[in-house]
């Protein structure tokens, strides 16, 4: 059984189409990856998937229920079974790391004590290969790669079935990048959690994806293993899979030169 299943999903803001029939099918314990240019809607439908935004038509199936017809009230039942990575970790700056943590639980779930919380809370740090000892820090004393892993740290607590990452190595350097990589693979495989991981950068994504999709112009243009994709004749897919390693043109690379 598929966990996940879109069945042309569109969505339109003022006017404006986004999504134009999106379709998608992801299984139970796989990771798979969302690629595509910057502005082409991955976000949006992270954001769809997640319930924080409502399709204008068709299917959003997380594990059976169609999310897309459900009230504020049982989505947000929903919600607790699916976790978000934001692209920017997105933590409460005025929280040390252990509330911002625990702030899904303590809300949803009040009855933990404190030292069970404190368990918890090392636990989880623990899993993302951070010391205990930054439950007391501010998300501002961190760097950026331990922000993200508080940011999963965050979104384990609530034990989710289904987890979502948006661009989760996006402003890293290539080393920590790699890290990052290694921990949602890491994370599926200890957890069998269901991933969707959406990124323009096509290195992280072919590391750690089991099937990779490439929205374009409001749709999946293509969606297979990195194998099906490379050895795919369509055009479109393939300048997009080109356009990390093409050496950038002499003519450019002198313009910017010239501008620098
Ligand atoms: N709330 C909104 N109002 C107007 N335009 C929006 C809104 N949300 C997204 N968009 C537009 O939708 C397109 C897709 O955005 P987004 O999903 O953030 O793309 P991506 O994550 O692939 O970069 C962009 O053109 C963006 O400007
Ligand atoms: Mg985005």
């Amino acid at each position: 059984m598929s966990t996940i299943v879109l069945e042309d999903v569109c969505y339109s803001v003022a006017g404006n189409a986004i999504l134009k029939g999106v379709n998608l099918e992801v299984k139970e314990g796989e990771i798979v990856s969302i690629m595509g240019q910057s502005g082409s809607g991955k976000t949006t439908l992270l954001k769809l998937m997640t319930g924080l935004r409502r399709v204008t038509s068709g299917k959003i199936i997380i594990e059976g229920t169609d999310i897309s017809c459900l009230t504020e009230n049982e989505l947000e039942k929903v919600r607790l079974t699916t976790g978000l990575v934001f692209q920017y970790a997105a933590l409460l700056d005025s929280l040390t790391v252990r509330d911002n943590i625990v702030f899904g639980i303590v809300r949803h779930q009040k009855k933990s004590s404190k030292a069970e919380l404190d368990k918890l809370v090392e636990q989880l740090l623990t899993e993302v290969q951070l010391s205990p000892e930054v439950a007391s820090q501010y998300p501002s004393e961190l760097s950026g790669g331990m922000q993200k892993r508080v940011g999963l740290a965050r979104a384990l607590a609530m034990k989710p079935s289904v987890l979502f990452y948006d661009e989760p190595t996006s402003g890293l350097d290539p080393v920590t990048s790699h890290a990052i990589d290694t921990l949602i693979v890491h994370t599926r495989n200890q957890r069998e959690v269901t991933s969707v991981v959406v990124s323009h950068q096509l290195s992280s994504i072919f590391r750690i994806s089991d099937r990779v999709a490439l929205l374009d112009g409001g749709v999946v243009r293509a969606f297979g293993t990195s194998e099906e994709l490379h050895a795919s004749s369509d055009p479109v897919l393939q300048e997009f899979l080109q356009s990390d390693i093409v050496p950038i043109a002499q003519g450019e690379e002198r313009h910017q030169n010239n501008g620098s």
